[in-house]
C-alpha cells in the first residue's frame, strides 16, 4: 500500500518492494494448499530439504544442543564470542590450509553479521562495494542500509569460467575513485549460480589484488563469503584457496565469513564469525577491536548454545567425524538432485550457468520475470533475478529436478518468442 505520510527518517525512504524469494515461496504455499503439494515444485526456499520436504538437520548436532545443560541457553556470551567457539571456527573455516600470517576471529549473527560489519567497519560512507553481477540480494541490502552502493562486475567470460578481466576493469576503476574497497566474492558454490572458483582462478585474483596493492595509500579487502563451502566437496580440496591468504602485503586483509546455518543446519540459531588474516599484527588486533566494538554497538553478544556446540564438535574428533558423515548423506542427496537437473538441461538444449556444487541452479534468460510467471501456471516456482531464475534444487526432490528443465526451456522459448 502506496503511503504518502513518511515518518521514517530521510534515510530510511525506500520504494516498497515484496522480497522476491518470500513472494515466490508465498505463492507456491498458496498453489499447494488448491491443487495439493505433490503437484507444487517449490524451488524458492534457500534451505536443504529432505525428498519429502522436510529441513535436513543433521542429528548430531541438534542432539548436542538438545543435551546442553540450562545455564549454557540462559548465559550472555562474551561479546567477541567465546574463546572456545572462535578458536573451533577457525578450524571448521581452514581445516588443513591455515594461511600463513596473523589470525583474529570475532563471533557474528552468522554470514550476515560478518558481511554487515565488513562493509561498515572497511569502507567509507559512500563508497561502492565490488561484487559479481550474479549476487545474493542482501549484499544490496546491507550495502545500502549503511549508505553504500553496490558495483558489479560479469562472473563468467565467453567460456563461462571465470572472467578476471571484468573483475580487474572493476577494481580498478574503483580504486581511482576511493581509498578502500570491499570485495565481497562468494565462492566455492556461489549463490545463485553454483560456480567455484579453481585454485588457479584464485591464484589470478589474489595476484592481481597483490599489484594493485602495490600503491600503499589503497586499502584492500577481499572478503571470502564461504557460507556453503560444508557442501562443495571434499573438505580439504574445498579449502585449498585459503593458503592464498597468507603472505599478502599488509594493505590487504582477508576476511573469511563463517556460518553455521548451512554446514551445520543451524540456520535460526543466527551464529557465524568473521576470520581476519593478515602479515600485519596491528592490523588484526584492530580487525578484533573494530569489529568486537560494532558487536557491542548492533547487536550485542551472539548465540551462546550455538557457539558450545560448534567448540564441543571440534573437540572430539569423534563427534566431528559423526557430523562429516551425517553431512556426508546430505551432500550426496543434493549432488544427486543437481546431476539430475543439469543431464536433462543438456537434452533439453537448457542454458545453465556454469554449476560445481551448491545449493542453487540459475538459468539465464532475458524475460525473467515473465519466465516466472509463466512457469508458475505449470505449478513450478522458481526465482526471478535480475538475468536469469533461480531454481532451488536444494529444497526439491530429484524426480522433479530431473522433470523441470524440460519445461523451462519450453516456457523460456515461449515468452522469448513472444516478448
Ligand atoms: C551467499 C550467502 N552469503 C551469506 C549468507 C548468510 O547466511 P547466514 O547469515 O544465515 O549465515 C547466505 C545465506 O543464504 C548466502 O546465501
Amino acid at each position: 500500500m502506496a503511503t504518502s505520510f513518511s515518518m521514517v527518517a530521510h534515510h530510511s525512504r525506500r520504494t516498497e518492494g515484496e522480497d522476491k524469494i518470500f513472494a515466490t515461496n508465498n505463492a507456491a504455499l498458496s498453489a499447494a494448499k488448491t491443487v495439493g503439494a505433490s503437484r507444487v515444485v517449490n524451488a524458492s526456499i534457500g534451505a536443504l530439504l529432505n525428498e519429502d520436504g522436510s529441513l535436513s538437520v543433521l542429528p548430531t548436532v541438534i542432539e548436542l544442543l538438545r543435551t546442553l545443560p540450562a545455564e549454557e541457553y540462559a548465559a550472555y556470551a562474551p561479546i567477541a564470542g567465546l574463546p572456545s567457539f572462535l578458536e573451533a571456527a577457525k578450524k571448521a573455516v581452514f581445516r588443513n590450509h591455515i594461511p600463513e600470517g596473523f589470525t583474529e576471529a570475532v563471533a557474528t549473527p552468522g554470514g550476515s553479521g560478518a558481511i554487515r560489519h565488513a562493509i561498515w567497519n572497511y569502507s567509507n560512507i559512500g563508497d561502492a562495494i565490488l561484487t559479481s553481477d550474479w549476487y545474493w540480494g542482501p549484499y544490496k541490502t546491507v550495502a545500502e542500509e549503511h549508505g553504500r552502493t553496490i558495483v558489479t562486475y560479469t562472473l563468467f567470460d565467453e567460456k563461462d569460467t571465470f572472467n578476471i578481466a571484468s573483475f580487474k576493469e572493476k577494481t580498478i576503476s574503483l580504486l581511482e575513485k576511493q581509498d578502500s574497497l570491499v570485495i565481497l566474492l562468494n565462492a566455492p558454490a556461489h549463490n545463485p549460480t553454483g560456480y567455484s572458483l579453481s585454485m588457479d582462478e584464485w591464484k589470478e585474483v589474489v595476484a592481481f589484488l597483490k599489484s594493485q596493492a602495490a600503491n600503499p595509500e589503497k586499502r584492500i579487502i577481499l572478503f571470502s563469503d564461504i557460507a556453503y563451502i560444508d557442501f562443495a566437496g571434499n573438505d580439504d580440496n574445498s579449502r585449498s584457496f585459503m593458503e592464498l591468504f597468507g603472505g599478502l602485503p599488509q594493505n590487504i586483509l582477508t576476511i573469511v565469513a563463517f556460518s553455521m546455518s548451512k554446514g551445520y543446519t543451524l540456520y535460526g540459531m543466527r551464529c557465524g564469525a568473521m576470520i581476519g588474516i593478515s602479515s600485519n599484527p596491528d592490523v588484526v588486533k584492530e580487525f578484533k577491536s573494530a569489529n568486537q566494538f560494532s558487536n557491542r554497538g548492533v547487536w550485542s553478544n551472539g548465540t551462546r548454545p550455538a557457539m558450545t556446540v560448534l567448540a564441543k564438535i571440534f573437540d572430539d574428533p569423534g563427534l566431528l567425524k559423526k557430523v562429516e558423515d551425517e553431512r556426508q548423506l546430505l551432500q550426496d542427496m543434493l549432488t544427486e538432485r543437481a546431476d539430475a537437473f543439469i543431464q536433462e538441461a543438456e537434452k533439453a538444449n537448457l542454458k545453465i550457468c556454469p554449476y560445481k556444487a551448491g545449493f542453487f541452479i540459475t538459468i539465464p534468460c532475458k524475460n525473467p520475470d515473465l519466465v516466472a510467471a509463466e512457469l508458475q501456471k505449470e505449478y513450478i516456482f522458481a526465482v526471478p533475478l535480475g538475468k536469469g531464475i533461480r531454481f532451488a534444487v536444494c529444497s526439491v526432490p530429484k524426480d522433479h529436478c530431473a522433470k523441470v528443465p524440460q519445461i523451462i526451456a519450453r516456457v523460456i522459448q515461449q515468452v522469448d518468442t513472444e516478448a
